[in-house]
């Protein structure tokens, strides 16, 4: 009790050094650029989540992503070479620095898995992933997508966990032309790939989880 009672005033100077805080902020923020921590609060985190987390699996998941992919990305939408109603506006109203410093940001934060239960499932599109599909040679996406875990590198992006369900509509638009910024290997892929070994190679990257 008399703890409580002892806290009183001190919470009564932290709740009144929190308003005079907040009111500075507002006046500064008039004035100084947002951080990028903002920056891609305000605007991708309706989207992509507040640390690029993306609990949408419309969405792709930016937490992990390689930053030399990202950059690509925007610099692909913004020039009109991969196009999304959404991005082909976003990536437009980012400068080149904001650009670089916001896929450095994302790239930093934490990737979360988006494991399946269709423990079968996963066992075909583990197998895709490792070797391919030999009858119709379809390459093994790890002799692409390096380290057998999914992390990629500069040129390519990290899969591992990221949301199946994004994973499956890439691999369509790739097939369908809608998606061709990836100067041809991906065509390739999707060309010789079904519809189960896309559903099923999406599910295994999903949920590989791969230490950082
Ligand atoms: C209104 C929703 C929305 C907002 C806001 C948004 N995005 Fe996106 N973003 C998407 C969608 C949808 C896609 C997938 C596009 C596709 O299907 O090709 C995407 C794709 C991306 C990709 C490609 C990821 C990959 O794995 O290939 C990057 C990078 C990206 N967004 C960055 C950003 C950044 C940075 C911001 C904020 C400055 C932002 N986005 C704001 C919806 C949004
Ligand atoms: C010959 C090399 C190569 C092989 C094999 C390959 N990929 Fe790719 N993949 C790429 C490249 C390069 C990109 C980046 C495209 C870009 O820059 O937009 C890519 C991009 C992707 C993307 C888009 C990721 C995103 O965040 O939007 C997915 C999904 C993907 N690959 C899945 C696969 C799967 C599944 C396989 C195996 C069935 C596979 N890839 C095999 C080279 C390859």
């Amino acid at each position: 009790m008399s703890t409580a009672s002892a806290l009183r005033p001190a919470r009564a100077r932290t709740a009144l050094a929190g308003l005079a805080l907040a009111a500075f902020s507002t006046l500064t923020a008039a004035q100084t650029p947002p951080s990028i921590v903002e920056l891609a609060a305000q605007r991708c985190g309706i989207c992509h989540g507040q640390r690029g987390e993306s609990t949408n699996e419309q969405f792709p998941q930016l937490a992990g992503q390689n930053a030399r992919y990202i950059v690509k990305q925007l610099e692909d939408f913004r020039a009109g070479r991969r196009s999304n109603v959404a991005m082909d506006v976003v990536s437009k109203e980012l400068d080149a620095a904001q650009i670089e410093a916001i896929a450095k940001y994302y790239e930093q934060q934490t990737p979360q898995p988006h494991p399946s239960t269709d423990a079968l499932l996963v066992g075909v599109g583990r197998y895709v992933w490792e070797r391919g599909n030999p009858f119709s040679r379809v390459p093994a996406c790890a002799s692409c997508h390096k380290d057998a875990v999914g992390r990629g590198n500069a040129h390519l992006p990290r899969l591992a966990g990221q949301h199946p369900l994004y994973v499956e509509n890439q691999l369509k638009r790739f097939h369908v032309r809608e998606r061709k910024n990836d100067a041809g290997p991906m065509t390739f892929v999707t060309d010789r790939l079904t519809e189960l070994e896309m559903r099923a190679v999406a599910a295994y990257i999903g949920g590989m989880n791969p230490p950082r």
